[in-house]
C-alpha cells in the first residue's frame, strides 16, 4: 500500500484527481466510482479540469459501487441522482456509458448476477475509488461480509443508516438494504484508490493499518491487494501508530 497524507481535504481531493486524470490519458480508461461525502471534492476538481483544461470523459466507462434498494432512480437520495448531481451531468460523458446497480429490479439476485457479468465484461476497473465507513465497511460491505463475496443484496447496519441519515429528513427513510459490488468484485479493480477525511475516519485508517486482516472489518481485505493507494488527510491520519509510519510507504504531502 502507498500512502500519501495531505495537509486538509482540499489537498486529498487535487491527489486523487491527479491519480484519476493520469488513467483518463488512455481514452477508453474504466473508473470505479464511489458515493458520499468523501470523493464530492475530487468529483468537483475533475468538473473543473473538463471545464478548464480540457480533460475529457468521452470513451469513458463508469462502474459504481452501490445503490440503495427501494429506491427509484430520479429519488433525491439515490445514488443515480448522487453520481448525476455531483459529476456526470457537468461533464461529458455519455450516459449509457455510466453503470450503478438498479435498485428496483425484480429479482434481484438477476440484477447482482448482471452487474457482476458487466463488472467482468467492461471492467474491472483500472481504478476504483472508494470511501470508507467508519466501522471499515467498503461499498456498502458490512462487518462479517465474506471477502469472497460478488456483487450482492446486504442489510445495511443501523451504524451506517445512522450515518447516512443526514441525507434524508430522519433514520427511519433510510432504505433498509442495498445491493452493492462485493469484496471480490472491488479485488478486481486493478489499483484501489482509498480515500479518507475527518477526525471521524481516524479510528477506521488506524484499524485498517494496525489491526490485519479479519472479516469483521472489510476494509482489511484491500491489505491482500497488491495496488492499493491510500490517501488521508492529516485529520483521518491523526489516531495511526508510529510503528505504522514505519511499515507502511508514507509520503506526506
Ligand atoms: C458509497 C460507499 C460507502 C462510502 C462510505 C463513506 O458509494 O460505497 O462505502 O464510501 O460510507 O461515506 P462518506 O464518504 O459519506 O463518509
Amino acid at each position: 500500500m502507498r500512502i500519501f497524507v495531505t495537509k486538509n481535504y482540499q489537498e486529498l481531493s487535487y491527489k486523487a484527481a491527479d491519480i484519476v486524470e493520469d488513467y483518463l490519458k488512455n481514452s477508453s480508461a474504466v473508473l470505479g466510482l464511489a458515493t458520499g461525502s468523501t470523493p464530492m471534492g475530487l468529483y468537483r476538481e475533475l468538473i473543473s479540469r473538463y471545464e478548464n483544461n480540457g480533460l475529457s470523459f468521452q470513451n469513458v466507462q463508469t462502474i459504481n459501487l452501490d445503490e440503495y434498494i427501494g429506491l427509484d432512480r430520479n429519488h433525491l437520495q439515490s445514488y443515480h441522482t448522487f453520481m448525476r448531481e455531483n459529476f456526470f451531468s457537468h461533464i461529458d460523458i455519455p450516459s449509457h456509458q455510466t453503470h450503478i446497480p438498479n435498485g428496483l429490479a425484480e429479482p434481484l439476485d438477476v440484477e447482482c448476477s448482471r452487474y457482476e457479468k458487466l463488472i467482468n465484461e467492461i471492467g474491472p476497473p483500472d481504478v476504483q475509488v472508494l470511501g470508507i465507513g467508519e466501522n471499515g465497511h467498503i461499498g456498502f460491505n458490512e462487518p462479517g461480509s465474506k471477502f469472497s463475496s460478488e456483487t450482492h443484496v446486504i442489510q445495511l447496519a443501523s451504524s451506517t443508516r445512522k450515518a447516512n441519515a443526514r441525507f434524508f429528513d430522519s433514520v427511519d427513510q433510510v432504505p433498509t438494504h442495498a445491493i452493492t459490488m462485493g469484496i471480490k468484485s472491488i479485488l478486481k479493480s486493478r489499483q484501489i484508490l482509498l480515500l479518507a477525511s475527518g477526525t471521524k475516519k481516524a479510528a477506521a485508517i488506524k484499524r485498517l493499518l494496525d489491526g490485519g486482516i479479519d472479516e469483521k472489518f472489510p476494509a482489511s481485505a484491500l491489505l491482500q491487494h497488491s495496488d492499493v493507494v491510500l490517501i488521508a488527510d492529516r485529520e483521518a491520519w491523526s489516531e495511526v501508530s508510529s510503528s505504522s509510519e514505519t511499515i507502511f510507504n508514507v509520503e506526506y504531502l
